[in-house]
């Protein structure tokens, strides 16, 4: 057994998360930090990054070339197939600020589960722990400033890996390029969202890739929801291509609706996205006694709840959306007002819950913060 093993053993062993600086990262500070001259009290979603980033390439079969450089452009060839034949995956997670100073990464080995399960679907290589590891803690060690302390803040950690080969046949490329960036912000909506239910274009389809987080699911979704925001939504609720009976997701998030007490979500499958904040909250629900259905959703089915009043609450869940309320939904032409936000005590209830354990206000019983 080497020296890496045995301290991993202990870490495990005294419940702390083992990372060594194994690869050797290049890095170079800047030399104009920005830190000081941003305006923390606007913080647009996804506009301002850190001083830093991380990035490293796939060649020859392997991961090289690990480096922390000053955040800004990268030069590229016009023809690499990413931007030609689509192959860019992504992901997003967030490191909050704990009362104590120290800084965790909520879950973020969920994050590296579905950024490798993308990468599979998209004949992309996947990234080893150890890399997707030590970019986070690298960057967030440099750049641990960042991190906002302000309620409802956090740093979003945005990992892509996008095809770098330049040939312009068809295949899947030999060459990748992975980058990890960081922007501190705040939530990504601030109201109550208007929602349609999309019922003409479709986010994905059996056989595809909508379980994968990979860019190609959200061009395709831009038209529809420019549509959407004519018509005065702030987001679809996407329905399955075959019938669009069924709801599945929202644009940037899961959905969950209460229905007679208990919660109602789209069981997860080839088309939806298996959000990681929708598989915290099922487990924070059942774990407070909740009834979580998690099934085929009908479109019917929330319509008539709504009506009918059993339809108590609807939400969409997710890394950049966290909980978001659902105060109008539109379906063929009708505009369905739902209940006062005020009312909802099961969606607002998680959400603090989750928001305490993520700012470590609350135990962390299921060990979700990653202290890096
Ligand atoms: N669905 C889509 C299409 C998303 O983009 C996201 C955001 O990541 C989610 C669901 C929610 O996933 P998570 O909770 O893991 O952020
Ligand atoms: C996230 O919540 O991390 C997302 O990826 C949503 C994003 C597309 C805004």
């Amino acid at each position: 057994m080497g020296f890496k093993p045995i301290f991993e053993y202990f870490c495990t062993a005294l419940n702390l998360t083992a990372v060594i600086d194994t690869l050797q990262i290049k890095t170079t500070k800047t030399s104009h930090p920005r830190l000081a001259e941003t305006d923390f009290n606007n913080l647009p979603f996804g506009k301002i990054y850190t001083d830093h980033m991380f990035v490293a390439d796939f060649e020859d079969g392997e991961w090289k070339n690990f480096e922390i450089m000053p955040y800004g452009e990268i030069q590229m060839s016009p023809a690499i197939s990413a931007l030609h034949y689509g192959q860019a995956i992504f992901e997003g997670m967030k490191a909050y600020r704990l009362p104590n100073g120290e800084i965790s990464v909520f879950r973020a080995n969920k994050n590296l589960e579905r950024f490798n399960i993308s990468a599979d679907r998209m004949a992309m290589p996947t990234l080893p722990e150890e890399i997707f590891m030590q970019a986070v803690s690298s960057l967030i060690a440099l750049d641990k400033g960042w991190v906002p302390s302000q309620e409802n803040y956090s740093l979003y950690l945005r990992p892509v890996m996008f095809a770098t080969d330049t040939s312009l046949g068809v295949r899947a490329s030999d060459t990748y390029k992975f980058v990890l960036l960081a922007t501190p912000t705040g939530p990504y909506y601030n109201k109550a969202l208007k929602v349609k239910i999309e019922t003409k274009y479709t986010r994905a389809n059996e056989g595809g890739v909508g379980y994968a987080k990979t860019a190609g699911n959200y061009a395709r979704s831009l038209y529809p929801f420019a549509q959407a925001q004519k018509e005065g939504f702030d987001q679809l609720i996407w329905t399955d291509s075959a019938t669009h009976n069924y709801v599945e997701e929202s644009g940037a998030a899961n959905l969950m609706f209460v229905i007679d007490g208990k919660i109602v979500t789209a069981a997860v499958g080839e088309t939806i996205l298996n959000g990681i904040t929708r598989d915290t909250l099922i487990a924070l629900a059942k774990n407070k006694g909740i009834e979580v259905e998690e099934r085929k959703v009908s479109v019917a089915e929330i319509i008539e709840g709504i009506k009918n009043g059993s339809l108590t609450e609807a939400f969409a869940v997710g890394t950049a959306a966290t909980v978001t309320q659902i105060g109008e939904i539109g379906f063929e032409g009708e505009l369905y007002k739902l209940s006062d936000v005020s009312e909802r005590t099961i969606s607002t209830s998680l959400a603090k819950e989750l928001n305490d354990i993520r700012y470590g206000l609350k135990d962390d019983e299921f060990g979700w913060n990653w202290i890096v």
